[in-house]
């Protein structure tokens, strides 16, 4: 992976007809291989199974199985209606990011604007409007960093949880794409990097983007962040976000919450780095947020081996909300909003 590579891309073979090839999410850093997605349901299943994750990225794999949808729809006479089920079924596949929903809508957008036209040239669209998101995001990201670089100080230490960085999105990243941009500037950040239990995005992703890229950067588990916290060994948390609603409640992976509470006893600032897409101006508060149930084998297999009796009864939520109060600001493309002011963005 080097910055300027895509996570996830649409590769066109013809004006109508195309695949998505992605970053296998699954297997780094044992191993790095794309992999290439060629209808909607392998596509549900990609977003599904984790292949593509993070919230930008996910909202472009759903761009991209809209498109397959599309060319799978080629022939029919309900061309619009039959693409648009293929949108609802996709958006099925994890609830809590609102990017994906975002996405799967602004393609729904081109299906119902030009819908006079042929089916081909509705996919020859679709498919420009799925590379035009691509290259947004990155663009979205960008910017995102260059606001959130002012808010690191010289020398600073971050913490962050779970992976918001190029993985995440198309590239550069949303949390990590601060680090990225206040690096650089000034070459002596660090990161430390929580592992993120179930998946292992901060331990697998994190420190596998911000090494590449000379970062320094250090891996703690889940219940470590407080104590160095109290060492005074954290400057700034940044992490990243899955649905933010419009009072600044922040959907994100699993135990960002606690990392917000650790931070908020120790007086240090907490920033959400998110695009205007993942702000949900559908909901009012962070209550609203439907949360993912995941699997229980992701939290009691590890290494292909149980890691418990199995007379244990296990829950595991993929995201918590973070309230508006624990949050110092919502970094975004458009500068960096106080979380209740954050609905101003939507005029
Ligand atoms: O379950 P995941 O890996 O998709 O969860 C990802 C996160 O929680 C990220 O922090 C979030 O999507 C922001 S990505 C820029």
């Amino acid at each position: 992976m080097n910055s300027a590579e895509k996570t996830i891309e649409w590769i066109k073979t013809s004006s109508t007809d195309g695949f998505s090839r992605m970053i296998d999410q699954t297997i780094i850093p044992y191993e790095y291989k794309k992999v290439d997605i060629k209808s909607s349901e392998e596509m549900y299943d990609a977003i599904k199974t984790m292949i593509v994750r993070g919230a930008p990225a996910i909202g472009i794999a759903g761009a991209h199985g809209v498109v397959l949808g599309a060319i799978e729809n080629i022939n029919s006479a309900n061309f619009v209606e039959d693409v648009k089920k293929v949108a609802d079924y996709l958006n099925s596949s994890r609830p809590t990011a609102v990017n994906l929903n975002w996405a799967l809508k602004k393609q729904i957008e081109v299906l119902e604007n030009n819908k006079e036209k042929t089916n081909s040239e509705i996919i020859e669209l679709l498919v420009e409007n799925a590379i035009k998101l691509e290259d947004e995001d990155i663009q979205i990201n960008k910017k995102i960093g260059e606001y959130g670089s002012e808010i690191i100080p010289k020398g600073a230490t971050i913490l962050t949880h779970c992976n918001a960085g190029a993985l995440a999105t198309v590239g550069w990243g949303t949390a990590l794409g601060v680090v990225r941009s206040a690096f650089e500037k000034d070459k002596t950040i660090k990161v430390f990097a929580d592992e993120t239990r179930p998946r292992g995005q901060g331990a697998r992703l994190t420190t596998y983007e911000l090494t590449r890229d000379g970062i320094d950067t250090t891996l703690i588990t889940d219940g470590m962040g407080a104590y160095f916290m109290n060492k005074k060994m954290i400057d700034v948390v940044v992490v990243g976000a899955d649905r933010i609603a419009l009072n600044g409640d922040s959907a994100n992976k699993i135990g960002t919450y606690m990392v917000a509470i650790a931070a908020k006893y120790h007086n240090i600032p907490f920033y959400i780095a998110a695009p205007k897409s993942t702000i949900d101006p559908t909901i009012k508060t962070g209550d609203e947020i439907v949360i993912e149930l995941r699997n229980k084998e992701e939290v009691t297999i590890v290494n292909d081996k149980p890691i418990c009796t199995d007379k244990v009864n296990v829950i595991n939520p993929s995201f918590d909300v973070t309230p508006n109060e624990l949050i110092t600001g919502i970094i975004t493309e458009y500068g960096i909003f106080k979380p209740n002011e954050i609905y101003k963005l939507f005029g």
